[in-house]
């Protein structure tokens, strides 16, 4: 099972979001157990201090060393023997996409460290951090946010989550494209019909129409991926097909 613990000094910004749906599922058929982690608890002083000024001066407050480092080696500790991967999340941080998410969920351990306004004392990020991971070109409060968004991407990928194995495989940017679009009943919504090809029954014709709108959708809104997607399926071609 794996094991993913967050520490943070804002646990109930991260509570409820991992009580319901997939991740709630994921936890409840023991494929994966995450804990929350008060760094206050992890303090001595009588105040629970986590935080402090930076040295240098400026505006903003800096997450001491000390509660981090205690709250980090307690968790190794009930969890010694696991392949792990101590993460931090900050704008400073290797961009997050599909593929690094396909490569976390092959650890049996995650370690998340939340930061918060100014971010972390850099002992924390030279002496005790693995990796370093932004979820964009955009800056957030806190750790908190991004921790779970890398956690969801993560957690649904494990082999058991998702009901319907396929639901992960055939997800955009598994594929290298976006997804193309979907429709539910009514056939007919104020005048506006879906697509005939849908109703057709003919699953081919259907792959057919999916694939080109997928296309059509990178083409025009994401021409990066739809560059990448052309020189990566040239190159299996000329695999001989693999
Ligand atoms: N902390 C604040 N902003 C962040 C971002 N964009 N990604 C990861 N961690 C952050």
């Amino acid at each position: 099972m794996m094991q993913i613990d967050i520490v943070t000094a804002f646990p109930k910004l991260v509570a409820s979001p991992l009580e319901e749906s997939m991740l709630k599922r994921a936890q409840q058929k023991n494929l994966v157990h995450i804990r929350v982690h008060d760094l206050r608890d992890y303090t001595n002083d009588k105040h629970r201090q986590v935080d402090d000024y930076p040295y240098g001066g400026g505006a903003g407050m800096v997450l001491k060393p000390e509660p981090i480092f205690r709250c980090v080696e307690a968790i190794i500790e009930k969890y010694p023997s696991k392949r792990r991967k101590i993460i931090y999340l900050t704008p400073q941080g290797k961009l997050f996409n599909q593929k690094l998410a396909n490569e976390l969920s092959q650890w049996e351990h995650l370690i998340f460290i939340c930061g918060h306004y100014k971010g972390v004392d850099e002992r924390v990020i030279e002496h005790l951090v693995t990796d370093e991971i932004s979820i964009g070109d955009y800056v957030l409060t806190g750790g908190e946010l991004p921790a779970l968004v890398v956690i969801d991407a993560v957690v649904r990928l494990i082999p058991g989550v998702l009901s319907d194995l396929e639901s992960a495989l055939t997800d955009s940017f598994q594929s290298g494209l976006l997804d193309y679009p979907y429709y539910t009943r009514p056939e007919e919504f104020r005048g506006w019909r879906v697509p005939e090809v849908l109703l057709s029954g003919n699953h081919q014709k259907i792959a057919e129409w999916r694939k080109a709108k997928a296309l059509e959708r990178t083409r025009q809104r994401r021409r990066d991926l739809l560059e990448s997607y052309l020189s990566n399926n040239k190159q299996i071609k000329s695999d001989g097909g693999r």
